[in-house]
């Protein structure tokens, strides 16, 4: 960790050292999806990124959906936190390091806005994540029943979910186990490709949950994975397998709105 006083091009610049040297893109990546993605419209209102989850006496920080993320990923980022606190705020800090992270394991440059508002406590969350985060073993109407409340239509499912093209699973946290693709730390468009390509087999892991394994390269894909090789989904899933600017471009548009769903007013710069 650098030392100089607080200034954009530092954070960034530890932001990078960090995911460099801990490998941990993926799950910062995951920090940024989960704090925004509890965003609904519909039955179920309210939620925003507003890093809700560094309170752990409850609310978010408690989910089950969220296991992993208050320990592993705030952990990791808890130096950068304590460096530059007065200077960013949380939740702008979790999307600009995912952002950075996707750069950093050659995805796109994402632009990332600033001034959203962080939770003053855990109360500031919402209730439960049942309805707002997906599952992963169950299938395409799910996908939809989560992702259209939130204003993306199964274009920007497909595209999102190409997210996975990095990080694993982790029996502790989820259940599930093993990574998507055999290059984890790289942002690329393998899960679209190696999705098309490879046979699956289910299985059902130590831990009791449904999963589908490559037995070749000891891949996985959830169930809400392979749901996008059926109707309406496949035609993105071939679009991005062949054309991975097309995936960039997608990803980007969609990953942009879900960072700041259900904020206003935010800036360009710090
Ligand atoms: C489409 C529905 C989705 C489902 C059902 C789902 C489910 C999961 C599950 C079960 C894990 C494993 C957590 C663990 O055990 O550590 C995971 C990890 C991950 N998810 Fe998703 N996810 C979905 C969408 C997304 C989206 C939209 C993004 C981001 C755009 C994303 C990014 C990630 C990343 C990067 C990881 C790896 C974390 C790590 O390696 O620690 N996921 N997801």
């Amino acid at each position: 960790m650098s030392y100089e006083k607080p200034s954009y091009e530092n954070l960034v610049a530890d932001l990078k050292k960090l995911v460099e040297t801990k490998n941990c893109g993926p799950i910062l990546i995951r920090l940024s999806w989960h704090d925004a993605g509890v965003y609904s419209t519909g039955k179920l209102t309210g939620g925003c990124p507003n890093a809700a989850m560094r309170f752990t006496d409850g609310g978010e920080a408690k989910f089950a959906a969220n296991a992993g993320l208050p320990t592993v990923a705030l952990g990791l980022l808890n130096p950068i936190t304590d460096k530059y606190e007065g200077f960013i705020g949380h939740a702008d800090l979790w999307a600009l390091a995912a952002n950075v992270a996707i750069e950093v394991m050659g995805g796109p440059k994402i632009p990332t806005r600033f001034g959203r508002q962080d939770a003053k406590s855990s109360a500031d969350g919402v209730d439960s994540f049942v309805g707002r985060l997906p599952d992963g073993d169950k299938g395409g109407d799910h996908l939809q029943q989560i992702f259209y409340p939130k204003g993306f239509d199964d274009k920007d499912i497909v595209a999102l979910s190409g997210a996975h093209t990095v990080g694993s699973n982790h029996l502790d946290r989820s259940g599930f186990d093993g990574p998507w693709t055999e290059e984890p730390l790289k942002f690329d468009n393998t899960y679209f490709v190696e999705m098309l390509k490879k046979e699956y087999k289910p299985e059902t892991t130590s831990k009791g949950a449904s999963q589908f394994r490559n037995s070749d390269t000891n891949t996985v894909m959830l169930a809400s994975d392979l749901a996008l090789l059926e109707p309406p989904y496949r035609q993105y899933v071939e679009k991005y397998a062949a054309d991975q600017d097309a995936f960039f471009t997608d990803y980007t548009a969609a990953w942009v709105k879900l960072q700041e769903l259900g904020c206003s007013g935010l800036r360009d710069t710090l």
